[in-house]
């Protein structure tokens, strides 16, 4: 018999069992009406996220990050020319544009090597805390615990984060071997309290202790919760509970884990002040607050107690509502928490009229990693930015949106060991590194290009949002700030002036 006749009968029969099983299934309706043919609508609905933005999306469209965002990302990370010719391809006349106002005497300020960009503000300066520090970098790579990350992941960004001087934030799955390869960490721990927590979940500070001492820790986060999903509990399935997740967390492996929606190691306002200085009196170190923004009543009453008590959180972290998660409901992610701009503008409102603000770092995080979306934030007030998936998309992520399943294809949020096996830790390092330098040096530009040596100085009535052709407004009109408070103060302002001539100057000598 002919080799391709015998092809034929072998698939004409699959396609009998196929169409078979279809039609004596009784869960899906579809294949039960439209045997064989019906299976193309779950491969199309399947593989369309992943189709749509090579063949259909424009470079504007597609969330939560757009082409012509990933692309700049992919170039910068790769070394390549992120310009672009001809001119804009965007509507830039609606849709909440973002329009930087240039001065017409731009600062002249040289760039130093690898665009070096630090805080203008001393972490920990405020409450005079031993290991007070000066963050290097402005830009830091945001929570992601190591567990929603595979290990090379954890690694490459860690590794990347040496190279530039930033920080990595562990998120709170504990401090794990691949966040010990030479990255200054943000040690974070949530309400399961993982990296520092008792056999029955509770807070312990001797494990605390241990944690800290155990790896290059520079400050601690307390995670009230995240934009993604504030409010919401968790739990971590006793399969994904491996021997390294185990020690990193300090639970048992193999046993399912759960976080409660809030903590246990305090109840409210005052409880959480005294937390902090607990933590910062037995470590040392800075330590600070994560929170999404909802009920406003919450930072009205921390700003007026800390300025009461003149304790408190070193730095606060804002995240807003659109920012990214391993996993969450879709209720979660769309409705709970308000957007970064709002949730912002609102949060740091009350520790200005408390005169605060030029205490603490604020630091912002949810889609900040473009250049024009950073320099917007640092003119609402934050201090340092905060990224999770840009970093991510440095590493090669292709927004296939499968961070929750197991199944991301390029390695990243996955402990498949085939998938991971095509990430590179030291190859992602070094686009890591790009990215991130990159940013920097582009926010650095656009400073320069307002007059201003460093992004701190960049205030809320040099940028606009236009909504609709002729309707524009400055930041601080829309997010009712008062551009008269500047984030820093006059010695503040005069530290990182001198400190970026000097940055600057060095570059300068070296070519
Ligand atoms: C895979 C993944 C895991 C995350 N894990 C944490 C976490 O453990 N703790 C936390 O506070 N935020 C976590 N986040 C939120 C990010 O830290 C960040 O706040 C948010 O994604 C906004 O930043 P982005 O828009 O740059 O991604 C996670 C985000 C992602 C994408």
């Amino acid at each position: 018999m002919a080799w391709w006749l015998i092809v034929l009968i072998i698939l004409g029969a699959l396609l009998f069992c196929i169409a078979l099983y279809d039609t004596l299934q009784a869960s899906d309706p579809i294949l039960r009406n439209f045997p064989v043919v019906g299976h193309f609508r779950s491969l199309l609905s399947t593989s369309g996220p992943k189709l749509r933005q090579y063949i259909v999306a424009a470079n504007d469209e597609e969330r939560p990050f757009s082409r012509d965002q990933r692309t700049w990302v992919y170039s910068t990370a790769s070394g390549h020319n992120a310009y672009v010719g001809f001119g804009t391809d965007s509507v830039i006349d609606r849709g909440s544009h973002i329009i930087i106002k240039q001065s017409a005497f731009p600062d002249t300020t040289p760039t130093g090597e690898n665009a070096p960009l630090p805080c203008a503000k001393v972490m920990g300066a405020w409450r005079d805390r031993t290991h007070k520090f000066r963050p290097e970098s402005v830009v830091y790579v945001s929570a992601m615990s190591y567990g929603s990350l595979s290990a090379r992941a954890v690694e490459a960004i860690n590794r990347g984060c040496a190279i530039t001087g930033s920080m990595q934030n562990t998120g709170e799955g504990g401090v794990a071997y691949p966040h010990r390869n030479g990255g200054k960490l943000i040690f974070q721990f949530g309400t399961g309290y993982f990296g520092c927590r008792n056999t029955d979940g509770t807070f312990s500070l001797d494990a605390l202790l241990e944690t800290v001492g155990s790896a290059e820790v520079g400050c601690i986060e307390i995670k009230l919760s995240q934009g993604a999903k504030p409010g919401l509990g968790g739990v971590l399935p006793g399969k994904k509970v491996t021997p390294a997740i185990a020690k990193a967390r300090g639970v048992e492996m193999g046993q399912t884990v759960y976080s409660p929606n809030r903590h246990s190691a305090f109840d409210d306002v005052d409880g959480l002040i005294d937390f902090i200085e607990m933590i910062a009196n037995a470590t040392g170190l800075p330590v600070g607050i994560k929170s999404a923004v909802g009920q406003q009543n919450f930072w009205d009453e921390l700003a007026g107690r800390m300025a009461a008590r003149s304790e408190g959180p070193d730095f606060i972290t804002i995240d807003g509502g659109e920012g990214g998660t391993g996993a969450a409901p879709l209720a979660f992610s769309d409705h709970v928490s308000l957007p970064f701009r709002e949730g912002f503008a609102r949060a740091h409102k009350p520790f200005v009229h408390a005169g605060l603000h030029q205490h603490i770092i604020f630091a912002g995080s949810g889609r900040l990693g473009f250049p024009a979306e950073a320099l917007l934030a640092f003119s609402m007030g934050a201090d340092m930015i905060g990224l999770a998936r840009e970093p991510m998309l440095a590493l090669g992520c292709i927004q296939a949106q499968r961070c929750h399943d197991g199944h991301c294809p390029t390695g990243i949020t996955t402990h498949n060991k085939w998938l991971v096996r095509g990430l590179d830790p030291a190859d992602k390092a070094t686009k890591l590194a790009n990215y991130l330098v990159g940013l920097r040096g582009e926010i650095l530009k656009l400073s320069h290009a307002c007059g201003m040596v460093h992004p701190a100085l960049v205030t809320a009535d040099m940028i606009e949002l236009i909504d609709e052709p002729h309707r524009s407004a400055t930041i601080a009109e829309l997010f009712d700030i008062d551009a008269s408070f500047p984030s820093i103060n006059a010695e503040q302002e005069q530290a990182i002036q001198q400190i970026m001539s000097e940055l600057g100057s060095a570059a300068t000598t070296a070519r």
